[in-house]
Formats: C-alpha cells, sequence, structure tokens
C-alpha cells in the first residue's frame, strides 16, 4: 500500500507551521505544546511564538530579539563570496 492517510487527530496539525526566520527566530505557528526538558508544559500567551535559536535570549525559549544585538548569523559567509572578501576590513562596531 502507497500514499498516506490523514488519522481523525491529525488534522489539528495542518495548521501548524514553523518558519526559520534568516538569521533569527524559529517562528511556530499553531496547536503545538512546547515543553521543558523535562517534560514540564512551557507557558504560552501566543498562537504564534518565537523561539531562541541564537541562544542568547534571556526569555528562553522564546526570543526577546537579542539575536539582532549578537549579529546572530543562520548562514556562515561563504569564503568565496564577494560580500566576504574583504568583509572583515570593512566592519565598524555599531553602537
Ligand atoms: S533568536 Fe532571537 S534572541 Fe535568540
Amino acid at each position: 500500500m502507497t500514499g498516506s492517510s490523514a488519522s481523525p487527530g491529525s488534522s489539528r496539525n495542518d495548521d501548524v507551521s514553523i518558519v526559520a526566520c534568516p538569521d533569527g527566530p524559529l517562528l511556530v505557528r499553531g496547536e503545538v505544546p512546547i515543553v521543558t526538558p523535562t517534560g514540564e508544559p512551557v507557558p504560552r500567551r501566543r498562537k504564534t511564538v518565537a523561539l531562541c535559536r541564537c541562544g542568547a535570549s534571556t526569555i528562553k525559549p522564546y526570543c526577546d530579539g537579542t539575536h539582532k544585538l549578537i549579529n546572530f548569523r543562520t548562514e556562515p559567509d561563504l569564503p568565496d563570496s564577494p560580500q566576504s572578501a574583504g568583509s572583515e576590513a570593512s566592519q565598524t562596531p555599531q553602537g
């Protein structure tokens, strides 16, 4: 038998999506339980939440925007890309 069929309880997952934001968090939309490593539920106030993937948030597991301050990048600079060539010399601190 090939193909797949939805089970009666699977329809609620149709409204779930996880979007990996470039240089940012994971946006989780839908009714997905978020739990601690020990299985405790993490309070959730919104249907869409942003999960930190930079590791610097002060409100983990949620994103607090710190990824912007630390210049978090999800894609490494390619060694032969025009942007990365000489980019160290052109970087200036922001503040
Ligand atoms: S991804 Fe936003 S603070 Fe970590």
